[in-house]
């Protein structure tokens, strides 16, 4: 079960008017989609978004149009959110959501190849009809370059042995499945050691990471939706790597004004357009009795902007 990540939080930031236009941009299985749309009413607008195509269909079967309220729902990369409201005729929104990461679900069907806890042929594509799976680059990714990925990504110090691990393993056989890569891992960091998580969470990490291209649609989608929000709107942003934190925070900081004093007198504002101010000076993080019951809530921070100062 996909337990959604601070799911009040969240929504408190969000819905500033009832009657707006809310996008979830990672539907997953409709946790927080579900509750945005409760809180609407009549004339309000729900979209979401997920590129997987499983997620919209689970959450096609929840979610219907009623009571005067209006549901897209959209199978794409949120990286193209822009041009989607395009299509369907929307030039503002209210308030954005992004949940980032993977859903329990991709993570608990073996075939989706996302754990080295099951077995299966190594996908990690969040979006199954397009591009190169993660099998694929680890059977043909150049040494270096696998290196510098889960180096990276994953941010493993081991990333040159496990590359050269992998890199020697392929040359006498493809790595076709999850547990032989997870084993090829493991072994390259010689064993557990006696920590808790498993050697090969981080290269699983980095290459889920590379293949759906994660840091890049995050940033792409900042950068075209900041100038789809409407002033007073608001960018609701929950992220559970610390690269992901990182590239939200920076993101958005060049957009908060800061002064700066003039020689002649006087001050003036240094930003990029448009103006955003942080709601809650800190990242936030879930409540102790959340992660007591969520493990996945452990490593998330929430940050939002309101967009127009
Ligand atoms: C953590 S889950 C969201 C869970 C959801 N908030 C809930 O409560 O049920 C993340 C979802 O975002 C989707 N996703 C990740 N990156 C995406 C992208 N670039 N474009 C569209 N969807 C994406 C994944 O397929 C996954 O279903």
């Amino acid at each position: 079960m996909h337990i959604p990540v601070m799911l009040n939080e969240c929504l408190d930031a969000l819905i500033t008017d009832p009657k707006g236009i809310y996008v979830d941009g990672t539907l997953g299985n409709g946790g927080h989609a579900g509750e945005i749309f409760k809180r609407l009413e009549a004339g309000g607008t729900l979209i979401g978004f997920d590129r997987d195509i499983d997620a919209i269909e689970r959450v096609k079967e929840k979610l219907f149009s009623s009571e005067g309220k209006r549901v897209e729902l959209v199978h794409d990369n949120y990286a193209h959110m822009a041009e989607q409201l395009d299509r369907l005729g929307i030039d503002k929104v209210d308030g954005l959501l992004l949940d980032l990461g993977v859903s329990s679900f991709q993570l608990d069907v073996a075939e989706r190849g996302f754990s080295f806890q099951q077995d299966a042929p190594i996908d990690m594509r969040m979006d199954q009809t397009q591009g190169q799976t993660a099998g694929e680059l680890v059977n043909t990714a150049p040494e270096a370059e696998l290196a510098d990925l889960i180096y990276r990504y994953g941010e493993d110090r081991a990333s040159r042995r496990i590359a050269r691990a992998i890199v020697e393993a392929r040359g006498k056989n493809e790595i076709r499945s999850t547990l032989e890569l997870a084993a090829i891992v493991e072994r390259a960091k010689g064993g557990r050691k006696g920590k808790k998580t498993h050697p090969a969470t981080q290269t699983f990490q980095a290459l889920r990471m590379a293949v759906n291209d994660e840091l890049g649609g995050i940033e792409q989608v900042l950068e075209t939706m900041i100038e789809r929000v409407v002033d007073g709107g608001r960018m609701v942003i929950l992220t559970f790597h610390s690269l992901e934190d990182r590239m939200v925070k920076q993101f958005f900081g060049r957009h908060v004004p800061r002064e700066e004093s003039l020689q002649q007198g006087g001050v003036r504002r240094i930003y990029e357009e448009p103006a955003v101010k942080w709601i809650g000076k800190k990242p936030r993080t879930a409540a102790e009795d959340e992660m007591a019951v969520n493990p996945r809530s452990r490593s998330a921070k929430l940050r939002v902007v309101e967009v127009g100062v």
